[in-house]
C-alpha cells in the first residue's frame, strides 16, 4: 500500500522504517527536504496548498499523521477520497484539552479536576473551586510541557493568566502522583485490540527523559483497569492505529493525564523491546493487516531520550544489549535528537546499563 502521512518528522521516519519489510511505500506533507522522514519517501509540501494537498491524496491510499495538532479540516478534506487514521473523532478530541477531558468525563474515567479558562474572572473562579497548586495549560497545541503554568499561590493568577497570551486555557488540579505511566495500545480496522504493557516514564524540564518497560511492581488490577480505559476510550472514538494514554499512579489508583492518537516517544523501547514495534502496529492497522504480537521480547527494556546534543554514541554502539536510533536532526537544545534502547534480562542488567550510559540522563 502507499502510505501518506501528514508531517514528516521522527515518528514518520520510524513508520517509515518499520513499514518497508511489510512492502509499504511511504508519501511525507512537509516543506523542506532536510526533515527527519525526508529521505523516507515522496515530500510533498502541503501548508496553503489544496493542489498538493491532491498531489498526496493521489499517490496514497490511505492517510495518517504524526501529530495530534494536525488540521482537522485538511483531515475532512482527504477523507472525502481516501481513508484517514486514526479518523476525525480521535483527532478532534485528543486537540483540545478539555474535549479529551470532557470524554474522560463522559466515560467515567478519573482525572484531574479542570475548568475551562476564556478570562481572568474564569480563573480566579477555577483557582476559588480547585484550589492550588494547579497547573494553567494551554488548551491546544501545547507538548514537552510548553504552554504552562504551575501556580502555587493566589497572587500568580495575573501573571499565570498572561502567559497564556489571550488563548483559551485549562485549569488542572495538581495531581500528587507516585509514578508517571503510560499504555499504548493499537486498534485494527477490524476492531480487534492489543495492549503493550504500562511503562514508567521519568520526565526533566517537561520532557520525556527515561522510559521502563514494563513499569515494574504493575499489579496485574492495575494493567487491568488501564486497558478498560483505553478499550472504552479506543471503541467511543471508533480508533483506528495506535493510541497512547499518559497516566498518573496515585495512593488511590490511576488517574488519567492526557492522549494522544498515535505512536508515542514513552513506545520507542518497542523496536527492539517487544515482538512488534509500536511503530509497525500502527502500519499494520492503518494499512488493515492483523496486529502483531505486543508482549516484550525481554524481562527489562528501557529507552532513553537524547535530547539537545548527540553525546558519546560509541558508548552505545559498545553495548550488545543496546541500540541507537538517530533521526537525522541537527542539535539544538532542549530538541528530541534520537533514542537508545536497551533490553535486559534481569533488572541488575537494566539498572547496570542505565548507569553506563548516564551521559545521556539529566542528574
Ligand atoms: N495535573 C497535573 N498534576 C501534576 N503534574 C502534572 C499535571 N499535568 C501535567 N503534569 C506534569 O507535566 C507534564 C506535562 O504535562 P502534559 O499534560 O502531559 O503536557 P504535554 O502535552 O506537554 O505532554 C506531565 O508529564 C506531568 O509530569
Ligand atoms: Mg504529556
Amino acid at each position: 500500500m502507499k502510505i501518506g502521512v501528514l508531517g514528516a518528522g521522527q515518528l514518520g521516519r520510524m513508520m517509515a522504517i518499520s513499514g518497508y519489510p511489510l512492502n509499504h511505500q511511504f508519501g511525507f506533507s512537509g516543506n523542506t527536504n532536510d526533515e527527519p522522514a525526508s529521505l523516507l519517501g515522496h515530500m510533498f509540501a502541503l501548508e496553503d496548498n489544496a493542489e498538493n494537498i491532491e498531489s498526496l491524496v493521489a499517490f496514497a491510499d490511505v492517510i495518517t499523521y504524526e501529530s495530534e495538532n494536525t488540521d482537522v479540516e485538511i483531515v475532512k478534506e482527504i477523507n472525502k477520497d481516501i481513508p484517514v487514521y486514526p479518523g476525525e473523532k480521535s483527532l478532534f478530541t485528543t486537540q483540545h484539552r478539555g474535549r479529551e477531558k470532557a470524554l474522560f468525563d463522559q466515560l467515567n474515567i478519573p482525572c484531574a479536576p479542570y475548568q475551562m479558562v476564556n478570562s481572568l474572572a474564569d480563573l480566579t473562579k477555577a483557582v476559588s473551586d480547585i484550589g492550588l497548586p494547579a497547573i494553567l495549560k494551554t488548551a491546544t497545541e501545547g507538548y514537552d510541557g510548553k504552554g504552562q503554568f504551575l501556580m502555587r499561590h493566589t497572587d500568580q493568577i495575573k501573571e499565570a493568566f498572561d502567559s497564556m497570551q489571550g488563548v483559551e486555557s485549562i485549569l488542572e488540579g495538581f495531581v500528587n502522583f507516585k509514578r508517571e505511566l503510560s499504555l499504548i495500545a493499537v486498534r485494527g480496522i477490524d476492531n480487534d485490540h492489543k495492549y503493550y504493557p504500562l511503562v514508567e516514564n521519568t520526565h526533566h524540564d517537561g520532557i520525556l527523559r527515561l522510559t521502563i518497560a514494563p513499569a515494574q511492581t504493575i499489579d496485574s488490577k492495575v494493567q487491568e483497569t488501564a486497558e478498560h480505559y483505553m478499550q472504552t476510550l479506543l471503541d467511543e472514538m471508533d480508533h483506528v492505529g495506535v493510541l497512547t494514554i499518559e497516566l498518573f499512579e496515585t495512593e488511590n489508583g490511576l488517574v488519567v493525564n492526557e492522549m494522544a492518537p498515535r505512536v508515542h516517544n514513552s513506545g520507542h523501547w518497542s523496536i527492539e523491546g517487544a515482538h512488534t514495534s509500536q511503530f509497525e502496529n500502527h502500519i499494520r492497522a492503518i494499512s488493515g493487516m492483523p496486529l502483531g504480537d505486543t508482549s516484550p521480547t525481554h524481562a527489562f527494556s528501557a529507552m532513553i531520550n537524547i535530547i539537545g546534543k548527540i553525546g558519546p554514541t560509541d558508548l552505545v554502539l559498545n553495548m550488545a544489549n543496546a541500540s541507537l536510533h538517530l533521526y537525522d536532526k541537527t542539535e539544538r537544545e532542549n530538541r528530541k535528537l534520537g533514542h537508545i534502547n536497551i533490553i535486559a534480562n534481569s533488572q541488575a542488567q537494566l539498572d547496570t546499563s542505565i548507569q553506563q550510559l548516564k551521559d545521556f540522563l539529566p542528574n
